[in-house]
């Protein structure tokens, strides 16, 4: 198919409906689900884990075991986790966070592919996108790893350099990030140097993290097996639970996927269907 992704997403008449009527809804609309403009706005603008804590619901690592068939909270791209909700490693904790990534990379990878096709995209798209990456990715689940994960393996003499590369990649992407801040910013956003420099650091950006995530849920994780026994795992995962609700407060992971959703809302990339190839 040569078809670029962006017509693809507007082939079929259902799919150009709801591109036009996501055109037509106001951009203060990202924050229209979950909490309010304000929370989000502190949270992303520095507010950090307290507005996380005040705009978030349910408990933290939980998976919905309700099978709820609510398709506005599918749409909303995730589940407030209220109630009884089981208990998930820290593995798979971590992984479900690099999901979140995962979808700001998509966010990014698409706003960057329609700046450079000439297409408007709001700079709060950018912004709001790296304020995620900053509070949730950057200073929580990052700290996790360095804090909880990496020293195990630094203990046992355990791929050592793989962690090492994995370090020196949090800096980077910190870096990266602030560049990513700095020219989304509204003064910038307008300037051409400030448009290079968002796209050559949006691309430097997903190019890491792709194979640092991976490298991650494949090779490191389930190493952590192999250095502790299950019993320490599962106690990493008690520290790690506790570090999240003082970080990010109750429903903290909920929370994050709801604003991912609000900012894939945006570029009209919250619709899962979409992305599947029609005959
Ligand atoms: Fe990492
Ligand atoms: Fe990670």
């Amino acid at each position: 198919m040569n078809r670029t992704r962006r017509e693809f997403l507007v082939t079929s008449g259902a799919v150009a409906a709801a591109a036009a009527a996501a055109a037509m809804r106001p951009l203060s609309a990202i924050a229209a689900i979950g909490s309010g403009r304000a929370e989000f706005d502190a949270a992303l603008a520095g507010g950090g884990a307290g507005a996380f804590a005040k705009a978030g619901a349910g408990t933290s690592r939980s998976a919905d075991s309700s099978h709820s068939t609510d398709k506005a909270r599918e749409k909303a791209g995730g589940d407030a986790g209220e109630g009884h909700e089981p208990k998930i490693s820290l593995p798979e904790d971590l992984m479900r966070e690099h999901g979140v990534l995962d979808r700001i990379l998509l966010v990014y990878e698409e706003g960057a592919r329609r700046l450079r096709q000439k297409e408007d995209v709001p700079h709060h798209v950018f912004q709001n996108a790296a304020q995620l990456v900053r509070i949730f990715v950057e200073d929580y689940h990052e700290q996790t790893e360095e804090t909880l994960v990496f020293p195990e393996f630094a203990r046992h003499a355990r791929l050592v350099e793989l962690v090492k590369v994995l370090t020196d990649q949090h800096a980077a992407g910190r870096r990266l990030t602030d560049v990513i801040l700095r020219s989304s910013d509204a003064e910038a956003y307008g300037k051409v140097e400030s448009r290079e420099d968002l796209l050559m650091s949006i691309d430097a950006f997903v190019r890491m993290y792709r194979p640092h995530k991976s490298y991650e849920d494949t090779i490191l994780f389930p190493a952590l097996y192999t250095i502790l026994p299950e019993r320490q795992v599962a106690e990493l995962g008690e520290k790690s639970e506790q570090s999240e609700h003082e970080r990010l407060g109750a429903g903290g992971f909920e929370h994050t996927v709801t604003q991912v959703a609000a900012i894939e809302r945006e570029l009209e990339l919250d619709d899962l269907s979409k992305f599947t190839p029609r005959e």
